[in-house]
């Protein structure tokens, strides 16, 4: 098929561009650049020896409907979007407008254009604080941040368009903490400036870039106290997008993806020292704001309908994250 993929420049995007292209796929990448460099396409045609149509445009201008016009395009995964859930709070209206507006440019070009498959990046943030593990079938509960509310919003319009046109085949995926990089550590996670996110801060420690790593909170009711996430190894993430894609049938489906597994914060620092042999020096600061105990998924439903099972654990995640950070100049 000819796959449309917004956002593929960025961290989730690249890697799932090199996992449809493994699958047999072509790609068509449209970036901004806002939040990655092109030179992240020259690395996945590297890894996969594949060429790859890139466009250097904004998601919320209808000038995407030129790529419709000059591909036959077959699906749309929509990665596009901002995700600092601090950022976010500050502002607001720049999330909203870029995180929804790109959502309903690019599925008016599908109507327009009459393509029916479309892969939405979702949040588990969506779930808020409920009961582990988070079930698809949970009500959405409001979100604590525009970021939230915008993922969200975008599920419920493409329902809505769904609804209204039987036609239209939507996956919505609920990502859980994605982690890793690829084997070849060519591409992977590199946030601007002081990482929010747990792994890239800890490689950054370890490279001795940043001092020590603040464990946000050890009172929580977890095993040892800190905050549980289900971490997925980047290239298992980008897999369940080939598997969604390659299952797609009428109406809208909705998938966790995930491990299953809880790990927290002490465990991570641990597994990472023992998978590369390095110290992460920490300390325990004070909770913050807008965390919540334990998050992790069920993934029974995309095991059964999507046939898709996570292959690395977490040792390949903390190997594979630091030979990316270890090169990453
Ligand atoms: P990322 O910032 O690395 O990638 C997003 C890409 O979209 C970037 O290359 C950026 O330049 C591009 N972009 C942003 N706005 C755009 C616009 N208007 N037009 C064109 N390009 C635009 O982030 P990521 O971690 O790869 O996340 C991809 C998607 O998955 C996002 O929608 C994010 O909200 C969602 N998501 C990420 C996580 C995570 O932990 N990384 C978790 C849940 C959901
Ligand atoms: C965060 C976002 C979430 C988003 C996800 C992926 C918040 C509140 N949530 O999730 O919406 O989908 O990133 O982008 O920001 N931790 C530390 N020290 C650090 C960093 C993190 O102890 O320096 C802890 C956190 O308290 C948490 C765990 O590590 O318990 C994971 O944090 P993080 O990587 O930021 O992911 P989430 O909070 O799960």
């Amino acid at each position: 098929m000819n796959i449309l993929v917004t956002g593929g420049a960025g961290y989730i995007g690249s890697h799932t561009c090199v996992a449809l292209l493994e699958a047999g796929h072509t790609v068509i990448v449209a970036d901004n650049l806002s939040n990655s460099k092109a030179a992240t396409i020259e690395k996945v045609k590297q890894i996969t020896n594949k060429e790859i149509t890139f466009y250097h445009m904004d998601m919320t201008d209808e000038l995407v409907n030129t790529i419709f016009s000059n591909h036959n395009i077959d699906g749309v995964i929509h990665f596009a979007g901002l995700k600092s859930v601090g950022e976010s709070a500050e502002k607001p209206l720049d999330y909203y407008y870029n995180n929804i507006v790109s959502t309903m440019v690019i599925a008016k070009a599908c109507q327009k254009f009459n393509v029916n498959r479309f892969v939405f990046s979702s949040s588990a943030t969506v779930y808020g604080d409920n009961k582990v593990p988070f079930v698809e079938t949970y009500d959405l509960l409001p979100t604590t941040n525009p970021y939230g509310e915008t993922k969200a919003m975008s599920e419920r319009i493409l329902t809505d368009i769904a609804m209204a046109n039987p036609a239209f085949s939507v996956s919505l995926l609920r990502y859980f903490n994605p982690v890793g990089a690829h084997e070849s550590g060519l591409i992977g996670e590199a946030p601007n400036g002081i990482p929010n996110n747990l792994m890239p801060y800890i490689t950054q420690v370890a490279k001795r870039k940043l001092e020590k790593l603040r464990v946000f909170g050890n009172d929580y009711i977890t095993m040892d106290g800190t905050g549980v996430r289900d971490y997925i190894h980047i290239m298992d993430l980008a897999e369940g997008h080939v598997a969604a894609l390659n299952n797609l049938t009428e109406g809208v489906h909705i998938y966790n993806l995930g491990t299953g597994q809880g790990t927290s914060v002490l465990e991570l620092i641990k597994a990472f020292e023992e998978a590369n042999g390095i110290e992460v020096p920490y300390e325990i600061v004070d909770r913050r704001p807008g965390d919540i105990a334990s998050c992790f998924a069920d993934t029974s439903k995309a095991r059964q309908e999507l046939g898709w099972i996570v292959k690395r654990d977490i040792t390949e995640m903390c190997r594979d994250a630091w030979r990316f950070e270890k090169n990453y100049k």
